[in-house]
């Protein structure tokens, strides 16, 4: 045999070989906190809902919360740790970035996601509702939703956009049929904002239609068009309006929880969790990691606290 064949041969399989067991497996995903509501401070400063840890470790990963009110160094060394960070739904301003509330710390992890992203050190993020509308605000370096939007507790099926087929998300070879039917026939995803980016504000804020490609749109109960799935062109990051999550995980709303709706949240947990099996980053140690993750926390009975929740986690 030709040696030279042979070693190049050889050194392909081992660097196969290597970047296979090098690639982390075990994949640890952040979930921002916001501040608790009144009728939930009791409990602790900030929270986030158990639903969007449970969609998390549903498609197999770890799960850390990510704080508020905390130092440029917590969010630096938390970032570094981290496979991926989800922005989740819920109540708090996305827009003032004087303290380091919800906002402050997604303008943090953005700026270092996108960083990172430039520097080939891929890195995914995730907004569901709020943090949707906080991926866009981040994205336009401005505030460009639209007030006044009829789509609270309910499900609807979306429109799919024009190039959806060749997204990475929703792509024609590898998004099983099933899926793009539950998602553009059945009301499959549950809505429940007041704000929301329109098309129009997409094509005049260059920041945001030369940044992101529109998947979906919807139409409120008022007639206005909005958009409901993108992802960017360029950079693992994709947002969904609707919550994925709730289909198997909260009652309190008018959630499909149909076996195919369920399915339609698995596919999208496994596609975010396997985009986060792509980065390279990890804790410092294995005890590091274990003073991070949600597992030092419980969870906390919401049935007659919220009437959005069924259960939350609460951080002092
Ligand atoms: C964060 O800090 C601000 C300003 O000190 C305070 O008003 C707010 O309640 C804090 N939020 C949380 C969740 O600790
Ligand atoms: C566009 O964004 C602005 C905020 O910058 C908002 O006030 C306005 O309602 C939005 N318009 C549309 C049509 O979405
Ligand atoms: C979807 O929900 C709407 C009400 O929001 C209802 O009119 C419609 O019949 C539902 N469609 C299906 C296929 O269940
Ligand atoms: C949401 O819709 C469900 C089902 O129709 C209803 O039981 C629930 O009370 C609604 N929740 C809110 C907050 O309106
Ligand atoms: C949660 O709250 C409901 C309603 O108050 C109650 O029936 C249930 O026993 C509680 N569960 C736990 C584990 O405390």
């Amino acid at each position: 045999m030709n040696t030279f064949i042979f070693k190049v041969t050889f050194l392909i399989i081992s660097v196969s070989i290597i970047s296979t067991y090098a690639l982390p497996l075990r994949p640890v995903v952040g979930v921002l906190a916001q501040g608790s509501s009144s009728s939930t401070k009791k409990y602790g400063a900030s929270y986030i809902a158990a639903s969007y840890i449970k969609y998390l470790e549903s498609a197999g990963a770890r799960v850390v919360p990510i704080l508020v009110n905390q130092t440029d160094e917590y969010y630096n060394n938390i970032f570094k740790s981290l496979n991926g960070i989800l922005f989740p739904g819920g109540g708090s301003d996305i827009i003032d970035v004087s303290h380091i509330g919800y906002s402050g710390a997604a303008h943090i992890l953005y700026h270092l996601g996108l960083e990172a992203n430039k520097q080939g050190d891929f890195f995914p993020l995730w907004g569901i509702c709020l943090g949707f509308e906080e991926l866009m605000v981040q994205t336009a370096g401005e505030d460009v939703l639209k007030e006044g939007i009829k789509a609270s507790n309910i499900s609807f099926p979306v429109q799919l956009e024009q190039g959806y087929e060749q997204s990475r998300l929703l792509n024609a070879n590898t998004t099983p049929p099933s899926i793009i039917k539950t998602l553009s026939t059945v009301n499959s995803t549950l809505n429940s904002h007041n704000m929301a980016l329109t098309p129009t504000n997409f094509t005049r804020f260059t920041a945001l239609s030369s940044f992101f490609q529109v998947l979906s749109t919807n139409v409120d109960l008022n007639g206005v068009r909005f958009i409901s799935t993108v992802e960017a062109y360029d950079y693992p990051f994709y947002g969904t309006q609707w919550h994925p999550e709730k289909n198997a995980f909260e009652w309190k709303v008018n959630s499909c929880h149909a076996k195919e709706c369920v399915e339609l949240m698995q596919y999208m947990a496994n596609f975010f969790v396997e985009e986060a099996r792509k980065s390279q980053h990890q804790f410092s140690s294995p005890d590091e990691m274990a003073k991070h993750l949600i597992y030092n926390y419980d969870p906390v009975n919401l049935s007659q606290t919220s009437n959005a929740f069924e259960q939350a986690y609460f951080f002092p």
